[in-house]
């Protein structure tokens, strides 16, 4: 059986020798016209005039487009319909498109582009958090706020209490391959769209909007995806419409890419948090009460920022429970990019909130960290509520708990202890080169929040030859979705991968798909592909079974036949007869997650099916003269159920792993104060790269099957692992507590500069 295999990616050959084929590299179709948006250059206010003269004279140009150039209603909202493909005079972020230019290349419209004139009235933009505040702009009526007993009462009366602060900065999602989309216009007003999207429906269903035309005269494929990381579920909707539009009323193909530059200044990323907390706890740092105030920088349109504010407040406790809570949530509205979908969807964010409370506290009591949180996890008897009892902050019991054992696990394999007390020793005896250790868990609630997402369908083919033909709702982005559910349906088939042909995700084949995000997407569409291969299995076994004279159940199905015990015929065989039998070789299958039951205005109910876990230690170095660091060693337990395929489970793991190091170290997003993405390009803005990930590096996964009935009893493993990176964070805040005597109250991400200034903190408090 294939499951469970340790199989590489099914595209990684074509990934390495460059034959996978993107947006992008799909043969331009002829006459084919591509794409630029013209930019506004202030963050707030109106256009005065507009001066395109220039632009639509230039060479190779064929078309310049404004506002009121376009269809009634081009949205590209996801949510709330606020967003219009181009201004519509009023101003709302530096970098929103202002006019879209159609010419023979690529290079021509991006230089036609460049020749408008512009003059705006300008506006002071509100810009931070505070300016929001202030100006009281924001999303929803007032905060949201979700609460259990009484949180104010448990801070005042425990025996210990402390306030703080952290501020977290976004991220740019970085996808290699940035956002493109391809139209195709069809005979009678028909639309083909290739689209680099995590949701291919959503861009179906708003181009179909734009164009004033049915859902089933809008086509949308998507093969793949040069990394999406939550990018792509929304934001792919500009290009899409733009080259809709364009294609609808030029009769030619449009094609959009964004360059690199562009894709930084227009696009929407991670939100930043600022969270504020207020704690209550005994004198071992078991918490009594504990308050939150979260205020999330959402940008200028609603984009996803309701969900993700309420993923950042679901997972404000982490793995720890907590008697008394109050939670408060800000969704801010500010003249920047709409902050949208990134890996963890606010969940790493509520998270590190909670990760700062027990450094904070376990500083303050001058006790070991991990033996903080250790004392406040779930599942041990602990402020009077026994285990058996205890429920996150929202109410959903903690039925399967694993990050007692995995933690204890964990701390042996990496010989934590000993390495504990080296750090200690070195850190007393070298002056200069502090070092840190920490270790976090990762308790990630699985499922989307928006109950009705949580669905999917597939439709498989069995041809004659025996080859079968795969879709499904799920949409590959590197993750290795296509080759997890290819192994399902060969396993429940009894044949090898060679037999399964993968395709590109089509929503004529599947409709009503949600995006493939929340984790959910091999959850989802594995669970759908094998109620189609089942629903096929079964019509084959009984014509087998018809034709042999036995009973049906004495049929089955390995290694690449079919035999009822004493004959044996070879798969292809097998469906060649029931073809000739007429009997049906193609099926839908359709999934929904059971149990789920929330409702996110009290903040109550079981939003998630089941909790995904993990725990990471990671030991830093940091040159206290310079502030430079570097991660010497990180050691992650993870747990991924049953796992479908631990090859790609780990990828994924080391990757969840750099990407959020990356996001608290040294990936900063830099605003000036008229509102301009001063770092919008490789050069100023750093990911991780190879050199960075740890000199050592071991992740394991934890053995044990999901307690729920998921697909072969795996867990969702895409975005968990990010948050392994939190422990990074506190291992540096280790390394600079190690200086002096003050908390070093290390915000995010933790440049080489803001390490340098907290070690100079620490050291004033000496
Ligand atoms: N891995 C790769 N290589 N590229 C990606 O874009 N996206 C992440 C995660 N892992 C991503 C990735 C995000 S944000 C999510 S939600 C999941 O993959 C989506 O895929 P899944 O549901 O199939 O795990
Ligand atoms: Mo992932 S942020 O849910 O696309």
């Amino acid at each position: 059986m294939s499951v469970a295999k340790p199989l590489p990616h099914d595209a990684a050959r074509l990934h390495v020798t460059g034959s996978a084929r993107y947006v992008d590299d799909i043969p331009t179709p002829a006459g084919c016209l591509h794409l630029a948006f013209g930019l506004a250059e202030i963050a707030s206010g109106t256009i005065a005039r507009i001066d395109l003269d220039q632009t639509r004279s230039a060479p190779g140009v064929v078309g310049v487009w404004c506002a009121k150039d376009l269809p009634a209603d081009c949205d590209c909202s996801p949510s709330a319909h606020d967003e219009p493909l181009l201004s519509d005079d009023s101003i709302h972020y530096l970098g929103q498109p202002v006019f879209l230019v159609a010419a023979t290349s690529h290079l021509a419209a991006r230089k036609a582009v460049a020749l408008a004139s512009i003059t705006y009235e300008e506006r002071k933009p509100i810009l931070s958090i505070d300016e929001a505040l202030e100006a009281g702009s924001h999303f929803e009526e007032g905060p949201r706020i979700w609460q259990k007993g009484d949180a104010e009462q448990a801070i005042q009366s425990a025996p210990h209490r402390l306030d703080g602060e952290i501020e977290i900065g976004g991220q740019e999602h970085f996808y290699l391959e940035g956002q493109a989309a391809l139209a195709v216009p069809q005979e009678g007003g028909d639309m083909l769209v290739h689209s680099s999207t995590q949701h291919p429906t959503e861009i179906q269903h708003k181009v179909a909007h734009a164009l004033d035309i049915p859902m089933h005269a809008v086509r949308v494929e998507t093969r793949r995806m040069g990394g999406g990381f939550g990018g792509k579920e929304s934001q792919g909707n500009a290009l899409a419409i733009a080259c809709a539009v364009v294609a609808l009323q030029t009769g030619k193909p449009a094609k959009m890419r964004y360059d690199r530059d562009d894709d930084f200044m227009v696009t929407g990323k991670r939100h930043d948090f600022r969270i504020h907390y207020s704690a209550g706890f005994d004198a071992k740092g078991r918490l009594q009460g504990l308050a939150f105030k979260q205020y999330a920088r959402c940008g200028w349109a609603q984009d996803l920022s309701l969900p993700v504010a309420d993923r950042a407040m679901l997972h404000a406790t982490n793995a720890y429970f907590v008697p008394n809570v109050r939670i408060e949530s800000h969704r801010l509205k500010t003249n920047t990019q709409s902050a949208t979908a990134f890996r963890g969807f606010g969940g790493p964010q509520g998270m590190l909130g909670m990760e700062r409370v027990m450094d904070h506290v376990a500083h303050h009591l001058d006790l070991d960290p991990t033996a903080v949180r250790q004392a406040n996890y779930f599942g041990s008897d602990q402020n009077a509520v026994p285990a058996a009892v205890q429920t996150t902050p929202y109410g959903q019991p903690v039925e399967e708990f694993a990050l007692g054992e995995m933690t204890k696990a964990l701390i042996e394999s990496s010989d934590f202890k000993a390495r504990q007390d080296a750090v200690r020793a070195w850190n007393e005896t070298q002056p200069v080169l502090k070092k840190g250790l920490a270790l976090t868990p990762v308790m990630f609630g699985i499922s989307f929040t928006l109950t009705h997402l949580n669905q999917a369908g597939a439709l498989v083919h069995v041809y004659q030859d025996g080859s079968i033909h795969l879709n499904h709702g799920g949409t590959e982005m590197g993750q290795g979705l296509f080759q997890k559910v290819a192994q399902v349906a060969a396993s429940r088939f009894g044949v090898g991968l060679e037999t399964i042909k993968i395709t590109a995700t089509d929503t004529a084949k599947v409709p009503n798909t949600s995006a493939t995000a929340a984790s959910s997407g091999s959850d989802l569409n594995g669970m759908a592909v094998l109620a189609a291969c089942d629903t096929i299995r079964n019509r084959m076994a009984d014509h087998l079974a018809q034709l042999w004279q036995v009973s049906s159940d004495k049929i089955a199905f390995g290694d690449a036949s079919v035999t009822d015990g004493n004959r044996t015929i070879s798969f292809a065989e097998a469906a060649k007869l029931c073809y000739e039998g007429r009997i049906s070789l193609s099926s839908t299958g359709f999934y929904r997650t059971p149990k789920l039951e929330w409702d996110r205005l009290r903040g109550q109910g079981r939003p998630f099916f089941y909790f995904a876990y993990g725990v990471s230690a990671s030991e830093v170095v940091v040159d206290t003269l310079s502030g430079e660091y570097r991660i010497l060693r990180a050691d992650i337990l993870h747990d991924c159920g049953a796992s479908l395929n631990p090859a790609l489970d780990v990828g994924q793991i080391e990757g969840g792993f750099v990407q959020g190091a990356g996001w608290l170290t040294t990936e900063e997003l830099v605003w000036d104060d008229k509102g301009r993405l001063r770092t919008h390009a490789p050069s100023t803005y750093k990911i991780p790269a190879c050199s960075d990930r740890p000199d050592v590096f071991n992740v394991a996964l934890w053995d044990g099957a999901n307690q729920e009935d998921t697909i072969y009893r795996s867990k969702a493993v895409g975005e968990p692992p990010f948050m392994h990176g939190i422990s990074v964070l506190m291992a540096l805040s280790d390394a600079v507590a190690s200086c002096g005597h003050g908390y070093p109250d290390l915000n995010a991400p933790a440049t080489p500069e803001r390490v340098l200034a907290a070690v100079r903190r620490v050291q004033n408090e000496l």
